[in-house]
């Protein structure tokens, strides 16, 4: 996407001993560049959330390694490396994907080609993001464009959850990589933003993503969601993963299942936009109980952070001090809710066949397999 007419990507490697970012906590106030010099610094990135989203966090692992490697090649650096990254963020099936692609990709290595090698299998980690994000986008706008056909003279009201865009990935998004093809090509196309409790990534990025390539967007509160379905003011639900199941089971951001139940109740099309390094496929639809839900800081909810209109950055608390608060990251919308997985390849239907065929050469060894 273009940052002041320029293409940016959120990572890429600067020089060859550090790699830059978009640090995603100062935005929107501030556009602000860091660069990570060490495993340790990403880890720490990935954790603060400074780079955050299921395919950027993969691509930002990967990194990772590479910047380890070039300290310190040896097995132990390795795993050590590994391992540090890996405990980052839980949900994300996209962090041990990509993890597990450098390390098989380098451990056979001898040390001395291990940094080289990481480094080219990080570079093509990320460029891999950016060609799916865009076949993925072109696969949404057909979806968007099939609905405005059949409603003409009037805007696609579509409505997204939390931040899967530009920021989530190395460029386009999953989601709105759709909703950009559609604005592009002259699509009528308006976005509802749920702020997205308690970090909000919809108000602050996803509306501010939106905003720099113009799309018109209106931000909610993320309960007004049931309400705009029920009056007809959504056409489409399209929503990110942060893992989805071989059945077809989708994680994503707490609240994305009560938007799934409310598009149901409501006969909205609900769509989950999928990278096929987010379908984990070492997980049945029986598993989904199991996938690791990211606990976040109690503070996140008892406290909104924001700016005031002196422009200076602040943090206010909302709850009585003696009240405990509980933050899961994540929760799990069942397939049966699911309308379409929006993937690479095509759009599948929400089941281990509609997926298996999509990507048969994945499927064969998934559990559950015939
Ligand atoms: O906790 P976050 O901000 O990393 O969560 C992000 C999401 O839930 C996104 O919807 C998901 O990663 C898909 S990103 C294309």
């Amino acid at each position: 996407m273009n940052v002041d007419g320029k293409p940016t990507r959120t990572i890429r490697p600067a020089g060859d001993d550090a790699v830059e970012i978009i640090d995603q906590t100062a935005l929107p106030q501030a556009f602000v560049v860091r660069q990570l010099r060490s495993a340790a610094e990403v880890a720490g990135a990935i954790a603060s959330m400074q780079v955050r989203g299921a395919p950027l966090i993969g691509a930002a692992a990967a990194y990772g390694i590479w910047l380890a490697m070039r300290a310190d090649a040896s097995d132990a650096a390795l795993a050590a490396a590994r391992a540090m990254l890996l405990v980052t963020r839980p949900t994300a099936v996209n962090l041990r994907w990509a993890l597990d692609t450098v390390v098989a990709r380098i451990g056979p290595l001898p040390p001395a080609a291990r940094a080289g090698a990481a480094r080219a299998a990080a570079d093509a980690i990320a460029d891999d993001d950016v060609a799916i994000n865009r076949a993925i986008g072109e696969h949404g706008r057909a979806l968007i464009d099939g609905l405005a056909r059949a409603r003409p003279a009037r805007p696609i009201n579509v409505l997204t959850h939390c931040n899967a865009g530009w920021l989530a990935t190395v460029d386009w998004g999953t989601a709105l990589a759709g909703v950009y093809a559609a604005h592009d090509a002259g699509v009528p196309v308006h976005v509802w933003v749920d702020e997205t409790r308690p970090r909000n990534q919809g108000a602050a990025l996803t509306a501010w993503e939106l905003g720099a390539h113009g799309v018109p967007h209106t931000v909610i509160v993320d309960n007004a969601g049931g309400h705009l379905m029920q009056r007809g003011d959504v056409d489409v639900v399209l929503v990110g993963t942060d893992r989805t199941t071989a059945a077809g089971d989708v994680v994503n951001k707490i609240g994305t299942y009560l938007k799934a139940l409310a598009a149901r109740d409501c006969g909205v099309p609900f769509y989950v936009a999928a990278p096929s390094p987010s379908i984990d496929w070492t997980i049945d639809a029986a598993g989904a109980a199991g996938i690791p839900i990211e606990e976040r800081s109690a503070d996140e909810v008892t406290t909104v952070a924001g700016t005031t209109a002196a422009g200076d950055a602040a943090r206010v608390q909302v709850t009585p001090p003696g009240s405990r608060a509980h933050n899961p990251g994540f929760d799990v919308t069942p397939a049966r809710l699911v309308t379409g997985i929006i993937t690479e390849r095509g759009v599948a239907p929400a089941s281990r066949e509609g997926l298996a065929r999509l990507f048969p050469e994945r499927a064969a060894g998934a559990k559950g397999a015939p």
